[in-house]
């Protein structure tokens, strides 16, 4: 058997080497033409393009003034033979159409496409028959007794694995498990595989049944499914030769030089349902949880302030509450300064002359401040750093109308030149509390405060010694949070100093107390926000308008 056996194998090498060598042949074949190929095209680029020599291609400016001169001679343009006429990507093509399409240059229909891809290996299949078929004539030509199966092993993987299970499928080949072979089963075979490949090559794939090209693509893998859409381009209400340059804002100069009536304007992009009427208007947190104080201040007959002037002078904001000239709360780091009209001062001049007095020398047993107070630090207009500028205005007007007791409140906007942060913001809302009236005490203004956070749903308040240049004493309040299990600071509060009340008038046996919160504070809290940003301002979603709870304040008990 040796000899025999040695013999067909020689024989099989034969053969074998006799394939590669054709393949290799092929190759170069291939190779050479591909290089053919790439020459001419080059050649004729040269030819037709002058803007550009080959390989480098046109850009998207001339490619889209070639489209638009095709569509106005054409009448309809096909994105793929554009695309392969410019020898440019396809996606390019539809990059610029989509793009005319969005300015009504052009209007463009689409239609999904798709093409059988033959792999690298179905090509070679083609070309030098199926694995199994190879395997089949491998074996076939060995005689009857087929070949041993090491040896069979031997040849390459593509024919001894694919090919001989395929064979096997086919039942062309089969194991003789007594002398281990592989045998022929059938005289002879049609190669469908490299048939039906051929026909996919072709374009005939329609012919191929079903079942079979389902297995080429899904099981062998023989041939890829490639899909992309095609576009047919026609000529849109705004064709031009030249796509005309969009606006994209009105602008300041154009308006001054009247460019806004024969420009262009870009159309706004906007989210569906954009322009739509809101369906019910919505409460926004921070004026739910002001409605609450102002219910709670009500209750307890407090009536409230005229706090309408965001604008004030130095003298109410500051002057007035014996606040001195060169106090860092007072310079531009703070405060902001109005520019036009940077002074006005409406304060009676009897009034400003004392106050004056006490900043510079003192009185009523103080021995004031001892500067030379300045009247134009007092005249500048500023935004009101806090709504107790308002607070000295009406106890002066208090003293001028003859005193009464009374209880104040206000709610209201205030300034401050402050760094932006997540709990900051350069203007807030302050809440403030005044109580006028003879004989009042510290003790008083704790149990007013108490009384206050109470209804608040605080009932854990206690105070920490503070200072404020306008109170003595001054106190901070913390009350404990439940829900952040800590205790936190909700106010500051104090009784004015004799110095700020006696220049106003009022009687000497007179004491005001008084406390202020910001409003941002126990809002953001009670909604469970971190951060100013999502409360107030430009930044704020409607949507979380819309979605937050009622304010919880005044609802408990
Ligand atoms: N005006 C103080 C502030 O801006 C608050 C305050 C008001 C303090 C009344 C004492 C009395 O923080």
């Amino acid at each position: 058997m040796g000899a025999k056996q040695s013999s067909q194998d020689d024989a099989g090498r034969e053969n074998l080497d006799a394939l590669k060598e054709e393949i290799e042949r092929l190759r170069k074949a291939l190779s050479e033409e591909e290089e053919e190929r790439k020459k001419t095209t080059r050649e004729e680029d040269k030819k037709t393009s002058k803007t550009t020599s080959a390989p480098i291609q046109v850009d998207d400016r001339e490619l889209e003034k070639r489209l638009l001169l095709q569509t106005q001679s054409d009448g309809e343009v096909d994105s793929a033979s554009f695309a392969s006429q410019h020898e440019v990507d396809p996606k390019r093509i539809v990059g610029i159409i989509k793009s005319l399409a969005a300015s009504n240059v052009v209007v463009f229909s689409e239609t999904d496409k798709n093409t059988l891809n033959l792999t690298e290996e179905a090509m070679s299949f083609i070309e030098n028959g199926s694995p199994e078929a190879r395997a089949f004539d491998f074996v076939k030509s060995k005689g009857k007794n087929g070949v041993s199966l090491p040896e069979f092993k031997k040849l390459e993987k593509t024919i001894s694995e694919v090919g001989f299970k395929q064979a096997m499928q086919q039942k062309w080949l089969a194991m003789d498990k007594a002398t281990n072979s592989v045998v022929a089963k059938v005289e002879e075979i049609t190669d469908t595989c490299r048939t039906y490949l051929r026909m996919i090559k072709e374009g005939k794939k329609e012919e191929v049944p079903a079942k079979e090209l389902d297995a080429l693509i899904k099981k062998r893998k023989l041939a890829k499914v490639e899909t992309w859409k095609e576009y047919a381009v026609k000529r849109g209400p705004e064709f031009a030769l030249e796509r005309k340059k969009l606006e994209h804002d009105l602008t300041k100069e154009m308006l001054a030089n009247g460019a806004w009536k024969t420009a262009t304007f870009k159309e706004y992009t906007l989210v569906p349902g954009a322009g739509n009427i809101p369906a019910s208007g919505h409460v926004h947190p921070l004026l739910k949880v002001r409605r609450a104080f102002r219910e709670i201040f009500l209750q307890l007959g407090f009536s409230e302030m005229p706090t309408n002037n965001f604008v004030e002078s130095g003298f109410w904001n500051f002057d007035t509450l014996i606040q001195p000239q060169q106090h860092p709360a007072r310079d531009a780091h703070d405060t902001f300064f109005m520019k036009t009209p940077a002074k006005a001062n409406f304060a009676p001049e009897e009034y400003v002359e004392k106050v004056k007095k006490m900043h510079e020398v003192g009185g009523h047993g103080s021995v004031g401040h001892n500067y030379a107070w300045k009247r134009e630090e007092a005249d500048k207009n500023i935004l009101r750093t806090h709504t107790t500028a308002v607070s000295a205005r009406m106890l002066h007007k208090l003293a001028e109308d003859g005193f009464k007791p009374c209880k104040l409140f206000s709610i209201d906007r205030v300034f401050r030149n402050e760094a932006v942060d997540r709990t900051h913001l350069a203007e807030f809302h302050q809440v403030e509390g005044v109580v006028c009236d003879k004989g009042l005490t510290l003790g008083d203004l704790i149990g007013v405060i108490r009384q206050f956070f109470a209804q608040l749903g605080m009932t854990q308040v206690r105070f920490k010694p503070a200072f404020n240049p306008y109170t003595e004493p001054s106190m901070e309040i913390f009350a404990f949070h439940p829900m952040l299990g800590k205790w936190v600071e909700v106010g500051n509060s104090g009784m004015f100093r004799p110095e700020m009340l006696l220049p106003m008038g009022l009687p000497e046996d007179v004491s005001v107390i008084a406390w202020g919160l910001s409003l941002e504070r126990p809002t953001m809290i009670m909604f469970g926000i971190d951060n100013i940003r999502d409360l107030f301002g430009s930044k704020m979603q409607l949507q979380s308008v819309k979605n937050n709870q009622l304010c919880p304040l005044g609802l408990e008990k």
